[in-house]
């Protein structure tokens, strides 16, 4: 019996789902990465030269293939939709990406696929929410990469203005991949020590202006080079690697509260434990009262967008 080859396949063949199918080669996380798109010539040309970017000697095949071929893999990407180009909020670009998530889940499921579908189209926690509602996986096979991007941008900026590396800057953003994000900055710290303590703090921007960094960082990307993608394609592949080494990581992802800060019937970002089954366990943060406003008022957008949705 031929033994069991690791499989990713990666819906959408554009820079987004060309850079994570190049990040998730270079981590050697599958034996078999799966393309599928629209144009046909284009998804076979991508897979010939990311077959031939493979480091000599590591197996891995790399190939255009059908729903069928993605009904067997172990972690089912969705990058498809309209580039973001951000000219407004993310969820301007709802209604069309919808229609197209719902046909790749319809096709999907219809194969019998049974794995962890991972959604990173914007706007990403509505269409967590609809695939979470509609594909008939269970709840913890659905994640949307969520703020694991925001909590690392900012981060990111933490660490460079304190001079520390951000692995060691422990600063979550949650709720919506968007502009009602949270930032949690009573629990923010730099190695056990709260972030207002830590050495060189005073000279951090204000709290407001440090989110709005984060909330534009995609936005600005976009109107730079027409798109956001390797960004996003690391926050893929750190989700995958979590999932196919079951290290129950704590990763920032969406996936739907069920009961978490009160919230029920709405997708969003929180601290989740992400191993072999996807979403283990989604964990509640202690927010103080701004927080937890904010946060409501997040869930508050995202259900509105979703009920406007034919
Ligand atoms: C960004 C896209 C992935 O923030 O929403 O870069």
């Amino acid at each position: 019996m031929a033994a069991h080859r690791t499989r990713i396949t990666i819906i959408g063949c554009g820079h987004v789902g060309t850079s994570c199918a190049y990040a998730l080669l270079q981590h050697h996380l599958a034996r078999e990465i799966v393309l599928i798109g629209d144009t046909q010539n284009l998804v076979h040309g991508e897979a010939l030269d990311l077959q031939q970017s493979v480091p000599l000697g590591t197996p891995l095949k790399i190939f255009a293939g059908s729903y069928k071929d993605a009904a067997k893999s172990s972690i089912v990407i969705l990058t498809v939709g309209t580039p973001g180009k951000f000219s407004g909020s993310r969820l301007d670009m709802l209604a069309g990406n919808a229609v197209i998530v719902r046909s790749c889940i319809s096709k999907l499921m219809a194969e019998g696929f049974d794995g962890v579908l991972l959604i990173a189209t914007n706007p990403l926690d509505v269409l967590t929410y609809i695939a979470q509602t509609e594909s008939g996986l269970p709840l913890s096979q659905v994640i949307g990469t969520g703020t694991l991007l925001d909590t690392e941008r900012l981060r990111y900026i933490l660490g460079e203005k304190l001079n520390v590396d951000p692995r060691s800057v422990h600063a979550s953003v949650i709720g919506e991949h968007g502009d009602s994000s949270v930032a949690v900055w009573s629990a923010a710290q730099v190695a056990g020590i709260p972030l207002a303590q830590y050495p060189g703090a005073e000279t951090l921007p204000s709290q407001e202006e440090l989110l709005t960094i984060v909330r534009g960082a995609g936005p600005e990307v976009a109107m730079l080079k027409g798109n956001t993608c390797f960004a996003i394609a690391a926050c893929v592949t750190r989700i995958c690697e979590a999932i196919l080494r079951d290290e129950r990581s704590v990763l920032m992802v969406s996936t739907m509260m069920t009961g978490q800060y009160g919230l029920n019937e709405v997708s969003l970002s929180t601290p989740c434990i992400v191993g072999n089954c996807g979403v283990e366990t989604a964990l509640e943060l202690h927010l103080n009262e701004v927080e937890k406003k904010a946060l409501d008022a997040s869930a508050a957008v995202l259900k509105h967008a979703y009920s406007q949705l034919t």
